[in-house]
C-alpha cells in the first residue's frame, strides 16, 4: 500500500465497457488498490466478453455488478445503491457505443443506468479504433458529455489493436492514475464555485441576421480550464463559439446578453467567483422582426437599437453578490484609464484589460492583460491564453483567500 496517498479512501466506482483494452482494467483496479482506493466495478456485457467478472472480483475485492434484472445482484448492491455510494465514476475503457448511451440519457444497462442515477463526477476514458473516436456521431456525443461536465481522459494516439494507427487509444494506466491523483489533491479553489462568462452574444435582427462581436471564447474558455485544474466547481456559461468547453467544467450556452442576464443571475452566489469575459453586445434590435427583412429600394436601412443589460453591474449590486468579482475591458485606446474607469462604475474588484484592434486580442491564441485593482496594478505578459488564463486564477485566487483572512 501506498502511504498517505491522495486516493486514500476514495470510492471509486469503475464501468468496463468492450473494448480490447478491457483487460488493462485489471492493472488499473490493482494500481488503484495500492493508493488505498475502495473499487467496485461494473461491467457490461460486451466488458465480459474481453475479461472476466472472476479476474476483475479477485481484484477488487468485490462481487462484480453485471446486471440490475438480476435479482440475487440486486439483492447484494443495487444499481441505486450502487449509484448513490461512487464518490467517483470512471469508466475505463469507455466505447463509443457506452459513450453515445451516456450522451443520449439511455439506461438499458447496469452502467448506463447508474451514471444516469448518480449525481457523483463522471470521468471517461475512451477507447476505440481512430475512425469510430473522429467519426462526428461520436465527437458530437463527446461535445454532449463534455458540456454536461463529464470528464474525458485520452484517448492517446499510437498503434491500435486493429492494426491501424491513430487517436482512439486508451489512456496508458499510468497516466490515468497520474491524472486521478492530481484530481484528488485538493486544489486552491477547491469546493469554491466559480462562475465565467465567455464568448459574444448573438442580438437578432430578424430570423436569419444578428448583430456580434469578434470574440472567440478562447479566453473566457481557457479560465473556465485554469479554475477548473484549481480545484473549483466551475459553471462556463457561453455565447456562441466553434470551441468545445474544457473537461469537467458545466456549461451553459446561450445566445443573447438578455439569455446570459438570466443564466448568470440563476448561477450566482455569495461565496462564489465570478469572472466576466464575455463580450456582450452592449445595444440589441429594439424589435427583433419575425420574418426576414426584405430589400428595398431605399438606399439606406436604419435599425433601432435597445440597451441590454449590463451583466456585470447587476452582478455586482445583486443581493447574491459573490465574494470575488472579475471583470474584462477590451480596449482599443487609453487603456488605463478606461479599465479603472470600469472597475469603479462596475463596483469590480479585479479588472483585467487587453489591447485589441489589429492582430491584437479577439480570435487570437495568445493575450497580453493589464491588471488593475483598487490600489494596484501588474502586467501578464503576451503568452499563450492559457499561460495568462492560469497566471490570472493564481492572482484571483490569492485575493479571494486574502478576503477571507480579513
Ligand atoms: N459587460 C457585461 N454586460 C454588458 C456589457 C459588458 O457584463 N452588457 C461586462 C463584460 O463582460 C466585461 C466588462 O463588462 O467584464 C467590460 O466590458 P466592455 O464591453 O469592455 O465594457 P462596456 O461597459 O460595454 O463599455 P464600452 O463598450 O463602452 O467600452
Amino acid at each position: 500500500m501506498i502511504e498517505k496517498s491522495a486516493l486514500q479512501g476514495k470510492r471509486i466506482l469503475l464501468g468496463v465497457t468492450g473494448s480490447i483494452a478491457a483487460y488493462k482494467a485489471a492493472d488499473l483496479v490493482r494500481r488503484l488498490k495500492d493508493h488505498g482506493a475502495d473499487v467496485r466495478v461494473m461491467m457490461s456485457h460486451g466488458g465480459t466478453q474481453f475479461i472476466t467478472p472472476l479476474t476483475m472480483q479477485t481484484v477488487s475485492g468485490h462481487q462484480v455488478s453485471l446486471n440490475f434484472f438480476d435479482a440475487d445482484e440486486e439483492a447484494a448492491m443495487g444499481h441505486i445503491k450502487l449509484a448513490r455510494w461512487a464518490e467517483w465514476i470512471l469508466i475505463a475503457p469507455a466505447t463509443a457505443d457506452c459513450l453515445a448511451k451516456l450522451a443520449h440519457g439511455l439506461a438499458d444497462d447496469l452502467i448506463s443506468t447508474v451514471c444516469l442515477a448518480s449525481e457523483a463526477p463522471l470521468m471517461v476514458a475512451p477507447a476505440m479504433n481512430n475512425k469510430m473516436w473522429s467519426h462526428q456521431a461520436t465527437q458530437q456525443n463527446c461535445q454532449l458529455l463534455r458540456q454536461r461536465g463529464v470528464e474525458f481522459i485520452g484517448p492517446e494516439s499510437g498503434d491500435q489493436a486493429c492494426g491501424e494507427q491513430g487517436e482512439g487509444r486508451l489512456i496508458a494506466v499510468d497516466n490515468l492514475l497520474k491524472h486521478l491523483l492530481t484530481k484528488s489533491q485538493p486544489g486552491p479553489l477547491n469546493g469554491i464555485k466559480v462562475v465565467v462568462t465567455a464568448g459574444p452574444t448573438h442580438e437578432a435582427i430578424d430570423p436569419v441576421r444578428f448583430i456580434a462581436n469578434r470574440s472567440s471564447g478562447k479566453m473566457g474558455y481557457a479560465l473556465a480550464q485554469a479554475a477548473a485544474e484549481a480545484g473549483a466547481d466551475v459553471t462556463l456559461i457561453s455565447g456562441p463559439v466553434a470551441i468545445h468547453p474544457p473537461s469537467g467544467v458545466h456549461c451553459i450556452q446561450v445566445e443573447s446578453a438578455q439569455q446570459m442576464y438570466e443564466a448568470v443571475m440563476q448561477q450566482i452566489s455569495p461565496s462564489s467567483v465570478f469572472i466576466g469575459c464575455a463580450a456582450v453586445a452592449d445595444y440589441r434590435p429594439a424589435q427583433a422582426a419575425q420574418s426576414k427583412i426584405k430589400k428595398t429600394d431605399k438606399d439606406d436601412l436604419s435599425l433601432q437599437l435597445q440597451l441590454n443589460p449590463d451583466i456585470i453591474t447587476a452582478v455586482a449590486n445583486a443581493k447574491q453578490r459573490p465574494a470575488m468579482m472579475v471583470g474584462f475591458a477590451a480596449e482599443t485606446d487609453n487603456l488605463p484609464y478606461y479599465a479603472k474607469q470600469k472597475l469603479q462604475q462596475k463596483r469590480l474588484d479585479v479588472i483585467a484589460a487587453n489591447q485589441v484592434g489589429e492582430g491584437l486580442g479577439f480570435g487570437q491564441d495568445n493575450n497580453a492583460l493589464e491588471i488593475f485593482w483598487q490600489n494596484g496594478h501588474k502586467s501578464l505578459t503576451n503568452a499563450p491564453k492559457l499561460e495568462i488564463a492560469r497566471e490570472l486564477i493564481t492572482f484571483i485566487t490569492e485575493r479571494y483567500h486574502a478576503k477571507d483572512s480579513i
